[in-house]
């Protein structure tokens, strides 16, 4: 009998929580997406391709300390191979015609880099000159 209480009052519980009535006073969310008005279905114009600086130039900075922007375009960085350091590395800069990674990011040993400053891009991030700012900024 016990045993039949309790599956009654669980039917009847599970019962309660189906079959929710939709908010009728819910205002409509005005959510803009970045892409405009397009609808999914519409076929958008491609972004334009990003444009980059001369190679060999690099970008003023705008305060000092400034993580430099990277006037190329992006390059891989995984868990086994880092790109970025087939030119930046101080052995091969003056190669490559780059600017060295600084002393800050690397190890004592002057060759190794600190784990930290593995991720280059979370820090140096590419500026193409066509595109604009997503966000607007006063830089
Ligand atoms: C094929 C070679 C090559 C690779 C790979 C490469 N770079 Fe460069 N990078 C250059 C050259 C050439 C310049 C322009 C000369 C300079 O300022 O060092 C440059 C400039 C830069 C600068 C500007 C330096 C300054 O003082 O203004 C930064 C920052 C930079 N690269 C970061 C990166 C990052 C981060 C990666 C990996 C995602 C990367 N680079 C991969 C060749 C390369
Ligand atoms: C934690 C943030 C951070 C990460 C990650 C980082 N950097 Fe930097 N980087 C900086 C800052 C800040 C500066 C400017 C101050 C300085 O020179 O130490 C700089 C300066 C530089 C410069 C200019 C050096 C000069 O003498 O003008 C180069 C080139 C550079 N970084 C390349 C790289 C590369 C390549 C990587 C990845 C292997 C990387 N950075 C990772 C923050 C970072």
């Amino acid at each position: 009998m016990k045993k039949l209480i309790c599956v009654a009052m669980l039917a009847l519980g599970l019962s309660a929580c189906s079959g929710q009535a939709p908010l009728s006073d819910a205002k409509p969310v005005n959510v803009k997406s970045l892409a405009g008005d397009a609808q999914v279905s519409d076929v958008r114009p491609a972004d334009a391709m990003p444009e980059y600086p001369a190679r060999g130039k690099s970008l003023q900075r705008n305060f000092a300390e400034q993580p430099p922007l990277v006037p190329h375009k992006d390059y891989d960085i995984s868990i086994s191979k880092n790109s970025c350091i087939n030119c930046h590395s101080p052995e091969k800069a003056k190669r490559m015609r780059t600017t060295a990674v600084p002393a800050s990011h690397l190890e004592t040993d002057g060759k190794t880099l600190k784990g930290q400053n593995y991720f280059c891009t979370q820090c140096h991030v590419p500026q193409a000159s066509n595109k604009q700012a997503i966000v607007d900024n006063t830089f």
